[in-house]
């Protein structure tokens, strides 16, 4: 999604900030990037089509240089071509005003058609503009700008984070607002920043205020005022935003991807380790989330999620079906919002985000809610929304995931999952506190189990079955039981990073049609861990080699190993936590792949690190 970026100090040129800015915020997935500042009494920009770096040989020059106030962006494209014209900043008719904007205004064409008709000429194809002139028309009835931009977005119907940069008599001005995609600021001595990704900020503070829906900024060098929509003033504390700096760098790593793939172990170890009552053989949540009065209510859980995040989900029923005994349906959030779904009685929405940001899966529990459900949260970003909105929440504590393509956030949701389930297991007794203790025992061996995984041993496998297949003419990735969702994990990391064709299949289904794919030029990786259902598995192996299939099996069953053309081997493990050890390879295996065919493997063509649209 778009990212957006604003400056306004006491003194000094803002253009470099600004810059570092939109590269901090370039993992978000982009296609444009532009900047605007105010000087000598107008608004000057520049704006690419592009990667940024073609945004920054047009400011070489200097050109723009000297002013002390100024807004950036990078564009997602939504409405209208990846162009230098389409590109935001985008101004009114006059140079005395810009604006950035994330999200779309759904009815921007009927306002874009009413002020064409009254004489006003667009410069873009864009929904952003008709904003711009809005304001600018208020403006010039007299408002203030901070009047200005809420009278104007009081005509806009969708959800957005737009930042207005404004200059006159008095000096440039610098209002923002809120509505849906996230937006936070602060403030120091020197000035006053906003970013719509914490990430921004953090070279001039951790001490953020996050916006919320319908706030309305006005930035000050020091100072921000906050209203509602509507005008009245508002509070908004800060919050103190802990990640360090060296969150948001690769370190030795080629790839914020390979980094993250790396960080895994820490990271299990990061989302469980306050949680653990190894005497109880239970665990324990801030805030009391999941605890035995609430567990005990539930009669359904309702999970909802995107992309990876809702494989994570996928493997999470069958965690607290098989560990609490709690029936559980799982929806993709862009299907559960439109399909009219029937919940029943003390269900619970269960939505799993990395960003806790996205539109589908915000809209989908926010429905679920207004349909009788309680609702919670797995999460990676406690200032989310999503987070904000959910009754029950349990942080994963990833750290920033800057790689679009998810890796260590999905394997501390699946970690989250866990621990949930069990904690569900032991409130309702399906767990005693002994098999509790084992379950925790199989949760702490596991961090070191992923170490091995990370070894050259491995890592050199991995790279010899990228190195003979990274041609092919595409790729089935086959599962079953709880596995089954880490095949569609397999095939969406391969899918999005090195744009080649894959897809994941329940190995049973394969005979119901995929078979027909099977041919020497189309790999099949058969995910199977030992345990009952790898016969199945094997027996799917021996359909696709009868047929002259090339297969790659990867985990613990060393009889799926000896009938694949080649092998991944996985430690063993609890079958509850076989998904996060068969993932490791998968996701080493996409990135090898990519790497080998030389794509932009952390900001993939198309892709959006948080999709804050519909
Ligand atoms: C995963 O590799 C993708 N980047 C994408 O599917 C992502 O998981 C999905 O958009 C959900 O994002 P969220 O976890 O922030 O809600």
């Amino acid at each position: 999604m778009c990212g957006i970026v604003g400056t306004i100090r006491v003194e000094g040129s803002v253009v470099k900030g600004l810059i570092e800015g939109l590269r901090v915020l370039e993992y978000r997935g982009y296609d444009s990037s532009g900047i605007a500042v105010a000087r000598n009494g107008a608004v000057e920009l520049e704006k690419r089509a592009g990667r940024l770096a073609r945004l920054e040989e047009a400011l070489a020059d200097g050109h723009l240089e000297g002013a002390r106030a100024g807004i950036g962006h990078t564009r997602w494209a939504t409405h209208g071509a990846p162009t230098d014209a389409n590109a935001h900043p985008h101004t009114g008719s006059d140079d005395r005003l810009a604006i950035v904007h994330n999200g779309i205004f759904e009815n921007w064409l009927e306002l874009k058609h009413e002020l064409e008709g009254e004489g006003v000429r667009f410069s873009s194809d864009t929904d952003t503009e008709v904003l711009a002139h809005l304001v600018e028309r208020r403006r010039a009835e007299g408002d203030d700008l901070p009047s200005a931009v809420r009278a104007s977005l009081a005509r806009i119907r969708g959800y957005y984070a737009v930042a207005v940069l404004s200059t006159g008599a008095n000096g440039p001005e610098l209002v923002c607002a809120r509505q849906g995609p996230p937006l936070a600021i602060c403030t120091t001595d020197e000035g006053a920043y906003l970013a719509s990704d914490v990430l921004g900020l953090l070279p001039y503070s951790r001490d953020i205020v996050f916006l919320r829906d319908g706030d309305v900024a006005e930035l000050t060098p020091g100072a921000v005022r906050i209203t509602t929509k509507s005008g009245a003033p508002v509070e908004r504390a800060p919050e103190r935003f802990e990640a360090d700096s060296e969150a948001v760098s690769k370190g030795d790593f080629e790839h914020f991807m390979l980094k993250e793939i790396h960080e895994q172990p820490e990271v299990i170890a990061r989302t469980t380790v306050d949680r653990i009552r190894a005497d109880a053989g239970d665990f324990v949540f801030e805030g009391g989330a999941f605890d035995d009065d609430f567990a005990r209510s539930i009669a359904r859980v309702q999970i909802i999620a995107c992309g990876t995040a809702l494989h994570a989900g996928w493997i999470a029923r069958y965690m607290i079906e098989g560990l609490a005994g709690i029936p559980v349906d799982v929806d993709f959030a862009s299907e559960f919002r439109y399909r009219n779904p029937r919940l029943v009685p003390d269900t619970v929405a269960l939505a799993i985000s990395q960003s806790g940001e996205t539109a589908d899966t915000l809209a989908a529990v926010r429905l679920a809610r207004e349909l009788g459900a309680s609702t919670a949260a797995i999460c990676n970003m406690a200032s989310s929304t999503q987070v904000r909105e959910a009754d029950q929440v349990v942080l994963t504590h990833a750290g920033p995931e800057v790689g679009v393509a998810s890796t260590k956030a999905f394997v501390a949701q699946v970690v989250a999952a866990y621990t949930i389930a069990v904690r569900l297991g032991r409130a309702r007794g399906t767990i005693d506190r002994e098999r509790g203790q084992v379950l925790i025992a199989e949760l702490e061996a596991l961090r070191a189990q992923v170490q091995t995984l990370l070894a050259e041993r491995v890592t050199g496998r991995v790279l010899e079955v990228a190195r003979r297949y990274h041609e092919a003419k595409g790729f089935m990735f086959l599962g079953r039981g709880i596995n089954f969702p880490v095949a569609l994990e397999g095939a969406l990391k391969l899918k999005e990073i090195s744009y080649m064709h894959a897809e994941g299949y329940p190995a049973g289904e394969m005979k119901h049609g995929p078979i027909a794919l099977i041919e020497p030029g189309m790999i099949v990786v058969a995910v199977s861990s030992r345990g009952p259902l790898a016969e199945k598995v094997r027996a799917n192996i021996e359909q696709v080699k009868a047929r002259g299939g090339v297969v790659v099996s990867v985990g613990s069953d060393a009889g799926s190993h000896a009938i694949s053309d080649m092998s991944i081997e996985v430690p063993e493990t609890s079958e509850w936590l076989s998904p996060i050890l068969n993932t490791v390879p998968l996701q080493l295996l996409a990135y090898d792949i990519a790497h080998l065919r030389g794509c932009d493997i952390d900001k993939p063509r198309n892709l959006a690190k948080s999709v804050t649209v519909e």
